[in-house]
């Protein structure tokens, strides 16, 4: 049975809210999931929180706690996040527990040509999107349920890319983030080379993973 059979997301296109409704037919023991498409900068701040709650768990074990606290710090703080939600050509989506809640997790969609070099080799259909960042607070992953916070973000997210007639959506995990790669591959995506990461100055090393999309606008 697929996921949304389950819990059907639909998307306001005028609100971009993104509900999880419940279906009694289908009625079991999980907690719902809200996604939204933030529009308000107010959520900036709540954000970075989880951003720098959850980053530290995709980095190897041997990456330097320094390395990953100046990271947070330059790349994942209440201004920069302000920035994205503002930026026309990305889509913050943030997962709640409840229609007001707390987020509990979040996700970066970046619109357009790939900045990276190894990206713009591997990753040649047009348009792309990228699933720039996928990150949820451990005590709210899938853990078996057929609903979850992660799984109703990625759906989202490749909805906002066929919203924007994407043929093609990418992502860069880490070599060594083994629980990310099997999240995405049951989502649908494929590795399709390698890159490199930049984490304040250290090397790390990501696969590219894609999915092709039909590249026609979502009804
Ligand atoms: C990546 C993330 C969003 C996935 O969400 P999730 O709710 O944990 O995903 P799921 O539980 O549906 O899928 C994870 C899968 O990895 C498996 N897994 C967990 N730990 C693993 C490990 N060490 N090695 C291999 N597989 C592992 C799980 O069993 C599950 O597979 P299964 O459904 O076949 O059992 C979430 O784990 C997360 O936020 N992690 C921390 C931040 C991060 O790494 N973000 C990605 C950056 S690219």
């Amino acid at each position: 049975m697929g996921w949304n059979s389950v819990i059907p997301i639909t998307m306001d296109t005028a609100t971009g809210v993104l509900a999880a409704a419940d279906d009694e037919e289908q009625a079991v023991s999980t907690t719902p999931t809200f996604v939204q498409r933030v529009t308000d900068p107010a959520l900036a701040a709540d954000i970075a929180d989880v951003a720098a709650a959850t980053f530290p768990l995709a980095c190897p074990p041997d990456s330097s706690p320094d390395d990953i606290a100046a990271y947070i710090a330059d790349n994942l703080n209440a201004d920069t996040m302000r920035g994205h939600i503002l930026d026309t050509d990305s889509d913050v989506l943030i997962a709640r527990e409840s229609p007001d809640g707390p987020p509990v997790g979040y996700c970066l969609v970046r619109h357009g040509e790939p900045a990276d070099s190894d990206v713009q080799t591997v990753i040649t259909a047009r348009p792309a999107t990228e699933v720039s960042k996928m990150y949820v607070l451990p005590d709210h992953h899938t853990q078996g349920r057929p609903v979850s916070p992660s799984r109703a973000l990625m759906e989202a997210a490749i909805d906002l890319a066929r919203t924007r007639s994407a043929a093609i959506v990418w992502l860069g995990v880490n070599q060594e983030n083994l629980r990310a790669q099997r999240f995405y591959t049951k989502m649908g995506f494929t590795r399709a080379g390698v890159k490199t990461f930049d984490l304040n100055g250290s090397v790390e090393h990501d696969y590219i993973m894609s999915q092709a999309l039909d590249g026609h606008p979502k009804a």
